[in-house]
């Protein structure tokens, strides 16, 4: 597969720069092998979910918001982008395609009704959803330095944060409520939320995945015009330089057991609300490795969730719940051993960010400066 690969470079390497010598910007002509080698990865990884279909609507999600990030790369194409890639984008895009056509939603497992409702409204909108793409710049993140303190450290400030996935899905349902009872009767008024949730979206602060989650929601509240007092994206950018400080820390300490999803929901969220900062090629470098050689993510991510106080402790619930529970956990492992499917779909978030960014022209060479 590696010397396979390596013969596809090559020449079209030299190609590129044999016909396209007036490039102004040498270093975005090595972005175009970068590119093919995620375009590799992107394939292998959907290869993988296209053959054993995943039951987890956040690979649906992902799926659908990369596909979004995808069609527009392929739209805005510079001139100079080879045919071959090209061709290897609008491939990958039909075989998202594909995965979405055969996929049957009504078997999705959900690991709550409030996430249920969240995960549906996702779908409904999702055109919407991988249509709001923001313009990717760089210089605003200033030069977050990783934390001082160790990782433990931080899985125990984390556990002093709200909120937990529960109460995350809880609030986020509510305003998806509320947003969309706004969109029908066109009545105006900012989505209501309790103020729990209001407190939980805007005010103190998170870790981890408790803040990837805010982001998420604060996202969300913005799509659909909720909280207009609040300045959403002014809040967004406060997220995103507090994730950018836990990114680098998670790369500091090495990437502790089960922070592997993490650290791509990181780079997947914010670099998708614009924070080119999150456009690392040592970053897609790590990302490229991590996958598994039957071509999906794993990541041992539950002790991580527990520790950091996400997810509660494993009290025994009740049988029915156990149940439920049990698939849930099926559902995110997939089939064939340690594949994780919220794992898998960062990955093809994250990338599918790389993409765009390392192509579009008037920002890419930037990104190596940045390493
Ligand atoms: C794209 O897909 C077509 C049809 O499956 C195939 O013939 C072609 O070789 C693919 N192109 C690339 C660049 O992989
Ligand atoms: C998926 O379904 C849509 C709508 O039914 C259709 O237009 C499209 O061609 C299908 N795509 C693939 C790759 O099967």
């Amino acid at each position: 597969m590696c010397v396979k690969q390596l013969v596809i470079f090559a020449p079209l390497l030299a190609v590129t720069l044999a016909i396209y010598p007036y490039f102004d910007t040498q270093d975005f002509i090595y972005n175009v092998p970068k590119v093919y080698r995620i375009s590799l990865t992107l394939d292998k990884l959907l290869g993988y979910y296209e053959l054993k279909p995943s039951k987890d609507p956040e690979w649906y999600i992902a799926l659908g918001i990369a596909r979004g990030q995808l069609e527009y790369t392929i739209n805005e194409l510079d001139k100079s982008v080879p045919a071959k890639l090209k061709e290897n984008l609008n491939n990958i895009t039909r075989r998202m395609d594909r995965i979405r056509n055969n996929t049957d939603f009504s078997k999705l497992v959900f690991r709550s009704k409030d996430y249920e409702y969240v995960a549906k409204t996702m779908f409904e909108n999702l055109e919407v959803l991988a249509a709001m793409l923001e313009p990717i710049t760089i210089g605003t993140m200033g030069t977050q330095k990783p934390y001082r303190f160790s990782f433990e450290q931080y899985v125990q400030e984390a556990r002093t944060k709200m909120p937990t996935r529960k109460a995350a899905d809880a609030c986020t349902m509510q305003l998806l409520i509320s947003a969309m009872e706004t969109q029908t009767t066109q009545s105006d008024g900012a989505c209501e939320m309790t103020p729990e949730c209001n407190a939980q979206l805007i005010q103190g602060s998170g870790l981890a995945f408790q803040q990837t989650s805010r982001v998420r929601a604060t996202g969300l509240a913005r799509i659909f015009d909720c909280m207009e007092s609040t300045d959403l994206s002014a809040h967004i950018y406060k997220l995103c330089i507090q994730i950018y400080k836990e990114t680098k820390s998670l790369e500091s300490w090495d990437h502790p057991a089960g922070t592997r999803t993490l650290f791509m929901q990181q780079i997947f969220y914010c670099a998708s609300h614009g924070y080119g900062e999150f456009i690392k090629p040592r970053w897609m470098n790590k990302i490229m490795a991590w996958q598994e050689p039957k071509g999906c993510y794993a990541d041992d991510r539950q002790p991580f969730v527990r520790l950091t106080g996400f997810v509660g402790p494993s009290t025994a619930p009740p049988a029915k719940d156990r149940e439920e529970e049990y698939r849930v956990k099926k559902a995110a492992e997939s089939d064939g051993g340690a594949c994780n499917s919220l794992t898998s779909a960062m990955a093809l978030g994250s990338l599918a960010i790389y993409v765009r960014a390392l192509l579009e022209t008037d920002q890419a060479f930037q990104y190596d400066v940045l390493a």
